[in-house]
Order: structure tokens, then sequence, then C-alpha cells
């Protein structure tokens, strides 16, 4: 007798727990963390579930973080299906079409990018979360719409220049912080997608969508209010680049706000140099 592919089973039983009204939040968190590919390197906190985000404070040395090697084929499957894209619609189908993150089984939706084509601002958070996950598109809960109140603060908006994507497509069970072998076989496609943008500037949400992108192993106090440059082999050009705290963490802790404010000074000084036009605003 055929049996069904193991990605199949685990979607047909999420969907049918799901159906018969059930939170699957727990379970989903149980299988991802089988499913999820075989990680090397203990970057980042243990999958469990995540918790408000955190300012680190400032790391004692910024050591560069060694370059991700590609661990396996779906490394090798996203780098090709990305470089083979040659517009947002391609990429977005490339998205659509890869099978080698794990967390695509257990979620509803792919939340891939959202807002203005051909902005001259890209913002790349994280990963999505269980909004995100519902409606197929990022920063549409909670952090996404103090994102947007954070925007428009600088006359900046995604339904006229901002472009909003993440490192990672498919929501993490729980919430949980992605592993590096999810982060590393999606992070083609979030390079490609700054490949063919080419935004003037790239602002980048938070610690692990920094890490990933800038090769870095830094903080959130270390990395914000500084003018980076995103490089890689290929690019055209480097790209502006600057790191914001996240929205989700200006969430938990509103008494950072000030800090928020300073970034988006900051990010709104920047804009003006390199000549961006945004919207008035109050
Ligand atoms: N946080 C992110 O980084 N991305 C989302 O899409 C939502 C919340």
């Amino acid at each position: 007798m055929e049996t069904a592919a193991p990605q199949d089973a685990a979607r047909a039983l999420l969907a049918f727990w799901r159906g018969a009204g059930v939170d699957m939040d727990e379970a989903e968190a149980v299988f991802s963390a089988k499913a999820a590919p075989a990680t090397n390197e203990a970057r980042r906190t243990p999958p469990i579930a995540r918790e408000p985000f955190r300012i680190d404070p400032p790391a004692p040395k910024a050591k560069p973080k060694a370059k991700l090697q590609p661990a396996d084929d779906a490394v090798n499957t996203a780098r090709t299906l990305a470089a083979a894209a040659q517009n947002l619609t391609e990429l977005r189908a490339a998205v659509d079409k890869f099978e080698g993150c794990a967390l695509k089984a257990t979620a509803r939706n792919t939340a891939f990018a959202d807002g203005a084509e051909n902005a001259p601002i890209l913002v790349i958070g994280d990963a999505p979360r269980r909004d995100e996950d519902e409606q197929g598109k990022p920063f549409v809960g909670p952090a996404g719409q103090m994102l947007d109140r954070m925007l428009v603060a600088i006359g900046l908006g995604r339904t006229s220049n901002v472009l909003i994507s993440n490192t990672i497509y498919w929501r993490p069970p729980g919430d949980r912080d992605p592993t590096p072998g999810e982060a590393m076989a999606c992070l083609p496609f979030a390079e490609r997608l700054i490949e063919l943008t080419q935004p003037k500037l790239l602002i980048i949400m938070g610690k692990l969508a920094a890490n990933d992108l800038l090769q870095r192993d830094d903080t959130v106090a270390k990395l914000r209010g500084r003018k980076l440059q995103y490089k890689r082999e290929g690019l055209a050009a480097p790209v502006n680049a600057m790191v914001m705290l996240h929205p989700a963490y200006l969430l938990s802790r509103p008494q950072q706000k000030r800090l928020a404010w300073a970034d988006l000074l900051f990010a709104e000084a920047w804009l003006d140099d390199l000549g961006v036009k945004r919207a008035a605003h109050p």
C-alpha cells in the first residue's frame, strides 16, 4: 500500500483538527520541532515559544559571523528558484513553489510580501505570526499595525512607497524563533528580493532578521542608529541599510518607544539625504 508523504499526512491531520475547531498551536509546535531540518549551529535560542522581543545589552565585541554555508539541498533549491525569478511576481511564485522549509507544512498560508512594487524603501522583518499566517501577508497583526503607524509618522506607507517582507515566509509554530536551518533555507529569497528591488533604503526590523541578512551576530542595541551597507556578491551596488527596534518588541516594552522614535528620525534624515520623496505627515 502506498503511504502518504510525511508532510502531506501532517498537513491533512492539522487541517482535520483545525476543521474540528481545535487550536493547533501546541500540536504544531511538537510536529514542527520534529519536522524542522536538522541544524548545525546553536545560533539562537532553542525552538521554544517566542517571548516578547528583548534588547540585549551591548555585546562586548562584534564578531563577524561565519558565512552561512549551503547546508543542504534545500538551500541550493532555494538559491536556484530565487535566482531564476526576474521580478517580484516570479519571486512570489518561487517562494510558493519552495518545499524546502519544514515550516510550510504547519503554516496555513505563505506570507511573502506586501506593499508598493518598485518602492524605494524595503522593510524586512523575521517571520509571520498568527495574523500573518491567517491572512498570508507580512506584518498585518498588532506588530504590523504598529509598524504602519511608525511608517506614517515619517511619511511612509505600504500603499505608496514601502514594500514589506520577511526573512521567513511561514509561521513558526507557537511563534517560536525560527531555527538556523529554517532561516538558511529561506534566506536566498530575501537576498533575491533585495537584489531585484534595489531599494534606496533597506530597513531591517529586529535582531533575527538583521543577523540573517547582514551575516553578523550582534545585538539590536549595537546595530541601530548606524548607516550600514548591505553587500553581497552579485549585487550591482551595496544597498543602504539600517536596523530598527522590532515593533513586536515595542508592543511588549512601550517605554522603549522613545528609542523607536529616534530610529524613525534617523531613517527620516537619511531618506532626506538620499532625496527620497515622502508624503506630507503629521
Ligand atoms: N513580525 C515580523 O517580523 N513579521 C511579521 O510578518 C509579523 C511580525
